[in-house]
């Protein structure tokens, strides 16, 4: 009897060492049918890859117990440091209707990443003092998001948080935000950065330390 082969799945990427799906991929089709993110949250972006090169490039992974994505979408990087670091990652995001797709990528990378429904706005400092760490990757799209995002990352200090990371193209909102930090916080480092994985990708790193 000839040995059964395994058919080489299409339509799934690897970057930095993690597997993830294309938008034709046959699950994200089917999930497609049934959940619609509506804010921007239909397919990953890249600057999450930027977070992923940042990491390998530095300890920040090292230390931490308890991670939170902000804006987590369908996941990548929240995937990504639960492999590679022995933290509890969680996903949060606005819009519930991304979750089936992250609960899908992490399922394929063999992670768990929990997940919970909440706006930036809204996590209060009970919530993010249960953290070590926030990542984000390009949630300061719009210009109302500076002074949310800015909000955020002071509630998240006084409540205990010991960094923020966040990584973006380029827009001019997460550029007034890093302005904002670089005059209130001392140790915070605005920082040009490239992805290589899946493909070249340049864009910025904002990386603020709580030196309280
Ligand atoms: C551009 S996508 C980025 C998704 C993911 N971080 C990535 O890199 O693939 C922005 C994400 O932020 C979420 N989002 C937008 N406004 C939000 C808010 N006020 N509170 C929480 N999440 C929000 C969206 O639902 C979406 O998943």
């Amino acid at each position: 009897m000839p040995e059964l082969q395994e058919l080489p799945e299409k339509n799934i990427f690897q970057a930095y060492g993690i597997l993830l799906l294309q938008n034709n991929h046959r699950f994200v089709r089917k999930l497609k049918k049934h959940y619609t993110p509506s804010i921007h949250g239909h397919k990953t972006w890249n600057s999450s890859f930027l977070l992923m090169d940042y990491f390998l490039h530095n300890e920040t992974l090292e230390y931490q117990q308890n991670i939170m994505e902000l804006g987590c979408g369908w996941g990548p990087a929240s995937i990504f440091c639960a492999q590679h670091a022995s933290a509890n990652l969680t996903g949060i995001d606005r819009d519930d209707e991304v979750f089936p797709f992250l609960e899908v990528q992490a399922a394929l990378n063999e992670v768990e990443v929990a997940t919970e429904q909440a706006s930036f706005e809204k996590l209060t400092k009970k919530n993010l003092g249960k953290y070590d760490l926030l990542i984000g990757a390009d949630i300061c799209f719009w210009e109302q998001l500076t002074k949310i995002h800015f909000n955020l990352i002071n509630r998240a200090f006084q409540s205990g948080v010991k960094e923020v990371v966040i990584a973006d193209p380029g827009r001019d909102p997460f550029y007034e935000l890093a302005e904002k930090c670089l005059d209130k916080y001392e140790d915070c480092d605005l920082l040009d950065w490239y992805a290589t994985e899946p493909e070249h990708f340049e864009g910025e790193i904002l990386h603020i330390r709580n030196s309280r």
